[in-house]
């Protein structure tokens, strides 16, 4: 019995599919009587029920005197049976389980629920309720043996689904996730339950569990044919797809898995943190997020999970990506945000003069046969105010309805036309709510490009949301290898040294691990240094030529520590601060 927590008791009782009695092990036979008095005995719990009312359960005929005759045998045959008293005669004619000496699994199921354990608790109740009784003594015993498992059911998904509401405000969705899968076991039929499960398993991260168990859900018994659900939850179904398939930033680098299957690891705290703001934030206003760390520390990826989830919430999104070469064309970035259907739309619906400024910026817009518009001519920089009035308008329109996120992906290398939009947006923003999400390098300094000196000064702003993407620690990064190598299997031995050799960064413990399973680096332990993967020395070549004279002395020290050196270790040493050594 191993639902059954046997707390030392010799003696055990199982309800669901029973009534069976154990003891030391060995089942016990029943008569069906003494079988019907042990079920409604401990289905009544500790308070125990009255002798008249059990005789109501087990006999149809109305001789009093006769039945609590029959009933007393029967307490003393299940004594004599089982060796010790199962049922306890309790003052005011009333009989009760013997809880101390007899483990039940219905007492269990309580205990579970008590504790909020619920998937134990769920698990007890996927088993039918006393079976073994067949037929039931009375109509009484027969309505209260159908009635109780779902009662029973009820109340503890009813418990479920508060504990996922709670996790719900904290946005620990892995949490949620749990407990409402609990609540879905224990109300398999409630769509509703159902719909929660999907959205808590996608804010999880888990996009392709939420796709399963809604295949789960609607697959019917007959093969071939699908349940019918409600559009609801079609639509919700949908949604996930769409974002599971969603890469905002198109591929990431590494040549991982795909990212949407490899899990993000040892992110949690940044994420829920962000999410926590975004979805907990103003219904009106700006938001900044800052989103910064070294190349390869994960910052699109981590965006891109918050953009997933913020689209399931239904935020509307829009999303750029820089690159150094684009760093020339004026207004880049914020055009590039500036696609789709919606803000076609949008920009259609302008009045003149501001329809015909954007659809000069945007001619993909422009219906056939209408004439071409010259673009403004802008000077890199400085914003004609008619064309910052049209942007702004676009997007307060876009905000309107919906609240929207504008991500911009490696913001180091914004134009400065678009950074001067940005600043004059957040500064004379009224409208909806909008957050604007930046990633990028850390800074460094020296650097006098305007999104550089965009970037500093948010950063010292009060107002931006700040986070600064740390190595990995050791577990996830162990973690993250251990699933790059789940297939092929390798030493934990190995394992350690990549996550070592991989410093806490992603990008480096992916392009490691799969230099490894190529045969191309060799097991990397020992004094010397190993060959490392082409894209891991490109990344630190260029941050090499970024040095600044005070780094040399980071250098010599890196040097002489060889690969194990910490950041931590590393500012000690050389006696600066953890974030000026990044720099
Ligand atoms: N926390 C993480 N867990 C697992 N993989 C990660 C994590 N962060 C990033 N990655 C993966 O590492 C690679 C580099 O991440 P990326 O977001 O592109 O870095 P950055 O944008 O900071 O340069 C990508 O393949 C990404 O999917
Ligand atoms: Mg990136």
């Amino acid at each position: 019995m191993n639902d059954l927590r046997t707390n030392g008791q010799r003696i055990s009782l199982r309800l669901f599919g029973g009534p069976i009695l154990e003891v030391d092990g060995e089942p016990v036979r029943l008569s069906s009587y003494q079988a019907c008095l042990l079920s409604v005995v401990y289905g009544h719990g500790r308070d125990g029920i009255s002798r008249s009312r059990v005789i109501d359960f087990l006999w149809n005929e109305m001789d009093g005197q006769k039945q609590r005759h029959r009933l007393s045998q029967l307490i003393y045959g299940l004594k004599r049976k089982a060796g010790a008293d199962v049922i306890l005669a309790l003052p005011l004619d009333r009989l009760a389980s013997c809880s101390a000496d007899v483990a039940c699994d219905l007492v269990s199921f309580h205990e579970h629920v008590e504790k909020q354990r619920l998937i134990e608790a769920s698990s007890i109740l996927g088993r039918p309720f006393l079976p073994l009784v067949d037929p039931a003594p009375t109509h009484e015993f027969d309505r209260w043996a159908t009635s109780l498992p779902l009662t029973l059911r009820s109340t503890a998904a009813k418990r479920a689904l508060a504990l996922a509401a709670k996790a719900k405000q904290d946005n620990d969705w892995p949490r949620v996730a749990r407990v409402t899968e609990a609540a879905l076991a224990l109300d398999p039929e409630s769509e509703a339950t159902l719909r929660q499960l999907m959205h808590a398993l996608s804010m999880a991260g888990r996009q392709r569990e939420a796709l399963a168990v809604f295949d789960t859900f609607s697959a019917n018994e007959n093969a071939g044919s699908r349940r019918e659900v409600d559009s609801e939850t079609s639509a919700l179904r949908d949604r996930i797809q769409r974002t599971a398939d969603d890469q905002p930033f198109g591929p990431l680098i590494g040549r991982g898995k795909p990212a949407q299957d490899a899990r993000m690891y040892g992110r949690d705290d940044e994420l829920a943190g962000i999410l926590c703001h975004i979805t907990g934030g103003a219904s009106h206003g700006l938001t900044l997020h800052l989103i910064s760390g070294e190349a390869g520390m994960g910052k699109t990826r981590l965006v891109s999970e918050v953009l997933q989830r913020a689209r399931l919430q239904e935020f509307e999104v829009l999303t750029a990506n820089c690159s150094e070469l684009e760093q020339a064309i004026p207004l880049n970035a914020v055009l590039d945000c500036l696609r789709g259907p919606r803000v076609k739309e949008v920009v259609r619906g302008l009045n003149d003069p501001w329809r015909a400024v954007m659809l000069s910026l945007l001619p993909e817009f422009r219906e056939e046969g209408e004439p071409d518009v010259q673009p403004p001519y802008v000077r890199p920089g400085s914003v004609p105010r008619r064309l910052y009035e049209a942007i702004q308008m676009v997007v307060s329109e876009l905000t309107s309805e919906q609240p929207m996120i504008m991500a911009i992906d490696n913001f180091q290398w914004a134009d400065e036309t678009s950074v001067s939009v940005l600043e004059f947006m957040t500064r004379r923003w009224r409208s909806g709510s909008l957050v604007l999400i930046l990633s990028y390098r850390s800074t460094t300094h020296g650097d006098e490009r305007a999104a550089i000196r965009f970037l500093r000064a948010q950063e010292s702003s009060q107002e931006a949301i700040r986070t600064h993407l740390e190595e990995l620690p050791r577990i996830p990064s162990l973690e993250l290898v251990q699933e790059l190598t789940s297939e092929q299997g390798i030493d934990d031995g190995v394992t350690e040294d990549l996550a070592v050799l991989g410093c806490g960064n992603p990008f480096f413990l992916i392009e490691l691990t799969q230099e490894h399973l190529a045969g191309r680096l060799e097991r990397p332990r020992g004094p010397e240094v190993p060959n490392l993967p082409v894209s891991v020395r490109q990344v630190i070549t260029e941050r090499l030529r970024a040095l600044q004279p005070a780094a040399l002395e980071l250098l010599a020290t890196l040097a002489v520590l060889g690969r194990e050196a910490r950041l931590s270790m590393l500012a000690t040493l050389t006696d600066q601060t953890a974030s000026h050594l990044l720099d």
